[in-house]
């Protein structure tokens, strides 16, 4: 079998070709990103060799630690993408306010939200860690993005991606016409198209969340894990338990295998602890697209009109008929 030879800019070239409306910009955005990620794989790899390991001492918006990395992708990022024009403005999980587009460049009709590395406290123990992005169109009238083009509810998202930096590199995104999955060949350093339309499996046998928590949570969803760890043949039970502690990883692996990834709200963070717009949005646009479902336990996270940038949510996210149990374990319908 000769390799896959479609790589990510043919494969993007291809899908705009179905819609002649498409100016191109959104598919150079797209391609845009994959070089900021070629950049980051570049510095995940060598972390090992190079004094770029351990913490910086500093805290970022969520009170917690940045390690050196979280700040090299975050700035990767907006230098990769601030001069191209193609975005009114970002924002990321490492800063605290909206990233405004340098005022010597122009803007353009996009707006990117992204978390640069996701699952950093996994850096120096080698686990894999990932980045996620998302991408809105411009609301506002103003030539400059604005607060409101980051507030944006996650069903309006026009494209939506990760990057996982495991034991190959890989770019997993829609653009709201199935999820396609490339691996990067650093031989050549493309990333070339290795899942097609994947789907996720419509119950899964894997749960995953961090169950250190249990005696936080509230009853039901103790009772749902309760559940889901009873041996009953007939429903697949006891289902795997499977946490790397990286969002991006954990959602990977179920979306391959079909799961349920959770992390619910608890005493010590009575919202969730993952953040809407750089975590939980993404990753619901694509579990969707793959044929899954995601939800903070009482509605569809892409529902969620968001009010502040840094906002938390619970998330119970995977195979639709395992998250859909979930809520009905959550809103007490489950005896
Ligand atoms: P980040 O590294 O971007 O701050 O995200 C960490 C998140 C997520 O990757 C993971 O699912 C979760 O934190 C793990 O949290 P616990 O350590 O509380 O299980
Ligand atoms: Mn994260
Ligand atoms: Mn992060």
């Amino acid at each position: 079998m000769p390799p896959s030879l479609v790589t990510i800019e043919r494969h993007i070239i291809e899908q705009q070709k179905e819609y002649p409306q498409a100016t191109g910009e959104f598919s150079a955005l797209l391609y845009d990103i994959a070089f900021a990620a070629k950049l980051i794989a570049r510095e995940v790899n060598k972390a090992g060799l190079v004094d770029i390991l351990g913490f910086t001492g500093e805290e970022n918006v969520q009170g917690e630690q940045v390690a050196k990395l979280d700040e090299f992708a975050n700035d990767i990022i907006f230098k990769a993408l601030d001069h191209t024009g193609r975005l009114c403005c970002m924002a990321s999980e490492e800063v605290k306010d909206i990233i405004p587009i340098p005022e010597q460049f122009k803007c353009g009709k996009y707006v990117l939200l992204y978390d640069p590395l996701d699952g950093s406290s996994n850096i120096d123990a080698n686990v894999s860690i990932g980045t996620i992005f998302s991408i809105h169109r411009k609301i506002s009238s103003g030539e400059r993005g604005t607060l409101e083009d980051c507030l944006q509810p996650g069903y309006k998202q026009v494209a939506a991606g990760y990057v996982i930096y495991g034991s190959s590199t890989m770019l997993v995104y829609t653009a709201g016409n199935g999820v396609f999955g490339f691996t990067l060949d650093p031989s050549v350093g493309e990333f070339l198209l290795s899942h097609d339309h994947i789907q996720i499996p419509k119950k899964g046998s894997i749960y995953s969340v961090n169950e250190g928590n249990y005696f936080k949570w509230d009853e039901n969803v103790r009772r749902y894990i309760d559940y889901v760890k009873t041996p009953d043949k007939a429903s697949g039970r006891p289902y795997k338990s499977r946490y790397i502690g990286s969002l991006v990883a954990d959602f990977h692996r179920n979306l391959l295998y079909g799961g349920i990834f959770l992390y619910p709200a608890d005493k010590s963070n009575p919202n969730g602890k993952l953040r809407l717009l750089y975590e939980a949005n993404p990753l619901a646009f694509i579990v969707e697209q793959a044929g899954g479902y995601a939800s903070d336990g009482r509605q569809r996270i892409l529902d969620i009109v968001p009010t502040e940038l840094h906002q938390r949510t619970p998330l119970f996210i995977g195979s639709y008929d395992d998250v859909k149990q979930v809520e009905a374990f959550i809103q007490g319908q489950v005896e």
